[in-house]
């Protein structure tokens, strides 16, 4: 069998590709089971400090989850399949940024796949939707929740209802992705992003992440207050003295990640 997930490493970058190109990347049980094994593999690696996720072929970034697996399941089978932890939650909570290079179809799972990563980049050929209401399901991966907190509730109203399919100039009109790119430029413009964050001190990036994160959960003012404790938390690390000397010295910082 071939591998479901391929890693390479591009310097600080890692890039998981799901590789089913033949079923537009559909996310399968063994699909998922990989991206978990692959995250777990990367999260303690001092070496990577952003992880890139994209889909093998020239045509799909990932179809959505596998229909076929749908056919017959009980709602017993499915809660199993559904079980902790999630691919979605893990990317969102995950201590390294993670930046959605989206690369074809963006669709159902793949859509909200892309949702819980921390940056979206996608091709001008990208093309997004939130199909399960054809097949009479609704989103279940986060779709129904993350969606309408990046795009509002009216787009993500119309996405889910209607099913249909945006391309990439309008999924950037409405917040859906923050960087559309020409094709053959994705990737090298998707690694000099990730580059840029991945040259930060890691610390201070793992915690900025968590900061912004903590607003999908927090009032303004308990956020406002964790924020100010993660601010002032940073100081005390060796990157926040060398960043300031750095700036007042005039050179770059040599960050120590510490
Ligand atoms: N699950 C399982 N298989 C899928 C899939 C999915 N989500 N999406 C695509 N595939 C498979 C197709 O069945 C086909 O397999 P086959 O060659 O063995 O028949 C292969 O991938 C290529 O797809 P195909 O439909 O032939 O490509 P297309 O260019 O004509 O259409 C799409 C592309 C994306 C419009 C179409 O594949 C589609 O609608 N996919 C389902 C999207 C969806 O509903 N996702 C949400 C799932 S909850």
């Amino acid at each position: 069998m071939p591998e479901t997930i391929l890693v390479e490493r591009a310097g600080r970058v890692a890039i998981l590709t799901v590789n089913r190109p033949d079923k537009l990347n559909a996310l399968n049980d063994q699909v998922r089971e990989d991206m978990l094994a692959a995250l777990a593999g990367i999260e303690g690696d001092a070496g990577v400090g952003v992880v890139v996720v994209t889909g093998a072929g020239e045509k799909s970034f990932i179809a959505g989850a596998d229909i076929a697996e749908f056919a017959g399941r009980t709602p017993f089978d499915q809660r199993h399949a559904m079980r902790s932890p999630r691919i979605f939650d893990i990317m969102s909570a995950f201590p390294k940024p993670v930046i959605a290079m989206i690369n074809g179809f963006c669709l159902g799972g793949g859509c909200e796949l892309a949702l819980s990563c921390d940056l979206r980049i996608a091709s001008e050929k990208a093309r997004f939707g939130q199909p399960e209401i054809k097949l009479g399901l609704i989103p279940g991966g986060g779709g129904t929740q993350r969606l309408p907190r990046l795009v509002g509730t009216g787009h993500a109203l119309r996405l889910i209802l209607t099913g249909d399919m945006i391309d990439a100039a309008e999924a950037k009109a409405i917040g859906l992705v923050e960087l559309v790119v020409p094709h053959e430029e994705l990737r090298a413009k998707t690694l000099e992003l990730a580059q840029k964050i991945a040259g930060m001190s890691p610390l201070t990036v793992k915690v900025a992440k968590e900061a912004v994160r903590a607003s999908e959960k927090m009032s303004l003012e308990e956020g406002i207050t964790y924020e100010r404790d993660l601010f002032c938390l940073c100081f005390s690390t060796a990157d926040k003295e060398e960043g300031v000397k750095a700036f007042l010295d005039k050179r770059p910082a040599q960050w120590q990640g510490r």
